[in-house]
């Protein structure tokens, strides 16, 4: 089968073998493929022991091929999320995520656990739902869980150039919430308003983005933010006391003197979050199917153009996600 691979030359589209389904395994022929952050760190070699060679890539839609199960000959999406550990809902000892050092979704084929197979949205094309997986949970155990942002809440979702902060406004605004956004962008504020209905916005590269943001929204119940950096001190400002700031990414790297005094005299709950249980897997999908909810996607590729993908993936100047059509 062709097939996205990184070696330590780089990214080639190749022949490699079909995969081989373990036991309680799965085989679905992917259509499309959505990429993440996590694909370019890789390939960049700054994702923590990186295997070489990969085919990367975590999400995925495409048809499941498995006679006798409820599924087979349907479209499906894959949830790349390995070994949740169910009796602390994190990630256990032997966590991993499709795409590196597992095959990842940038194949023809792929062989995964019966369980982490899901009938994709009717609502949804293949592209809309090869987008779904990895920042959709991310973003919905962020958001729905962690920050348990609820109807009526003011919401601030950092940086909404990120695949993960789409999502994640996607969510608020669904549930009732009014949602602020930050982004390096003008662009971006302006199509978060237009596409997402956000409720207003500041540039992040502004000193005084915090202000303006509280000057719009008056007050800020829950914050979600995979920036970090120097903003978190801000994030810690904005934020009402007794708020939430739900943090899933460091993005602008770490906080350089985290403003402790803020967290306790404000009451401030700072909570960390990393991708989903299966359970949340089935909550997303449900509130996607719930909502009608699309993805946003920025933009397509063919799989023998995906060293293009990754450069628009390099760049940052995409809004929503980058997907990669792998059947012709
Ligand atoms: N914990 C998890 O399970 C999980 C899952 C997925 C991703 N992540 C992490 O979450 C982060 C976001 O990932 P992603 O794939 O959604 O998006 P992404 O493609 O990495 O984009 C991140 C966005 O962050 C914004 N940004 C950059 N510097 C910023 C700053 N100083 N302050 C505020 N925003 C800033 C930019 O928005 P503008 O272009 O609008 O300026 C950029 O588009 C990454 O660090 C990623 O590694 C974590």
């Amino acid at each position: 089968m062709r097939a996205c691979v990184l070696t330590q030359e780089g990214l080639s589209v190749a022949s490699v073998p079909d995969p081989q389904p373990a036991a309680n395994h799965v085989v679905v022929a992917v259509r499309t493929a959505g990429l993440n952050r996590r694909d370019h760190w890789i390939t960049v070699g700054k994702y923590p022991g990186v295997q070489l060679p990969v085919v990367l890539g975590s999400d995925g839609c495409g048809v499941m091929e498995a006679e006798g199960h409820a599924l087979d000959g349907q479209r499906v999406v894959i949830d790349p999320s390995m070994s949740w550990d169910a009796t602390t809902d994190t990630q256990g000892s032997d966590y991993q995520i499709l795409g590196m050092p597992l095959q990842g979704t940038l194949a023809e084929r792929i062989a995964v656990p019966a369980g982490n197979v899901h009938a994709a949205p009717r609502h949804c094309s293949d592209a809309e739902a090869a987008a779904l997986p990895l920042a959709g949970i991310t973003a919905w155990r962020a958001t729905a869980k962690r920050a348990a942002v609820r109807s009526g809440q003011h919401v601030l979702v950092t940086g909404i150039g990120g695949g993960v902060a789409t999502f994640a406004v996607q969510i608020a605004k669904a549930m009732g919430c009014k949602v602020w956004v930050t982004s390096s962008k003008t662009a971006n504020l302006e199509r978060a308003a237009q596409v997402l209905g956000t409720d207003g916005g500041a540039l992040y590269t502004e000193a005084d983005w915090a202000k303006q943001i509280q000057s719009q929204a008056g007050h800020i119940d829950a914050v979600i933010d995979g920036a970090g950096g120097p903003g978190f001190n801000n994030c810690l400002g904005i934020v009402r006391p007794g708020g939430t700031i739900a943090v899933y990414g460091a993005t602008a790297g770490a906080v350089p003197t985290m403003n402790l005094h803020r967290v306790f005299w404000k009451h401030i709950t700072i909570a960390g979050s990393t991708m989903g249980s299966p359970q949340d897997m089935a909550d997303w999908l449900a509130f996607v199917n719930d909502h009608q909810i699309r993805p946003v996607v920025d933009s397509e590729y063919m799989l023998s153009n995906t060293a293009q993908a990754f450069a628009r993936l390099a760049s940052s100047e995409q809004f929503g996600n980058i997907i990669v059509r792998i059947a012709e």
